[in-house]
């Protein structure tokens, strides 16, 4: 029986490399970097945090989610650092009628290919089936976004399918791709 997470305490989650905190307005400057980036900004349809402003009212929104119960948004920072936030990563969206929570990670472009959104997100999906009584993790990504895609890939999720040009992104729709890994698949993981 899993017991409940009761967002009494903010779990901090530590890596092989990586430490996942909670964010404060302190981090205000590396949200701005991280969601002002056309680089990050790419295969998503979100408007630029380019403002110090925007990203405290970012940050707010998040603690309000984690306030409310319905997610829970890690600062990825490198373990011996100097705690600087170089990513996000958040498990969102939680419907516990149906028992899912959606998970996601956006990293600034100097720190991709290491590895650290995968790192991040087995922590999140660890945490998240140990933690939460949730039956599926699932993730999405737009058509085209092949780094996003293989992290969900290499996390153990499956491929679901695809929803037609169901998002206006930058221009255009854009086709959304979709995918989920039950509680009893991850179980058998690695095995
Ligand atoms: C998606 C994102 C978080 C991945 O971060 P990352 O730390 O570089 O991811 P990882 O290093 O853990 O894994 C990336 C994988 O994608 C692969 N990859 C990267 N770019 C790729 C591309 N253009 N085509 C195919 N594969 C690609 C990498 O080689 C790696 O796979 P491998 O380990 O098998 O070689 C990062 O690209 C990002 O922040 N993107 C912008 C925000 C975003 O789109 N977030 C997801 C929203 S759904």
């Amino acid at each position: 029986m899993t017991t409940l997470f009761d967002f009494s305490t903010f779990p901090i989650l530590t890596t092989d490399r990586l430490i996942l905190r909670q964010l404060t307005r302190a981090d205000a400057d590396a949200i701005c970097a991280i969601f002002s980036s056309p680089e990050v900004l790419r295969f998503l349809n979100n408007d630029p945090v380019d403002t110090p402003e925007k990203a405290v009212s970012m940050i707010d929104w998040l603690a309000q989610n984690y306030h409310n119960h319905t997610g829970i948004d890690w600062g990825i920072t490198v373990r011996g650092g100097d705690n600087r936030v170089i990513g996000m990563c958040g498990l969102y969206d939680w419907d516990r009628e149906n028992r899912h929570i959606d998970l996601g990670y956006h990293l600034l472009p100097a720190e991709w290919g290491k590895g650290y959104a995968t790192e991040a997100s087995h922590a999140l999906i660890t945490w998240g089936f140990a933690s939460l009584d949730v039956h599926r993790i699932q993730a999405d990504c737009t058509a085209g976004n092949d780094a996003s895609e293989r992290v969900m890939i290499k996390c153990g999720f499956t491929f679901e399918g695809i929803r037609r040009e169901h998002f206006w992104e930058h221009g255009r729709f854009v086709d959304n791709k979709y995918y989920g890994l039950l509680r009893h698949e991850y179980a058998t993981l690695g095995s």
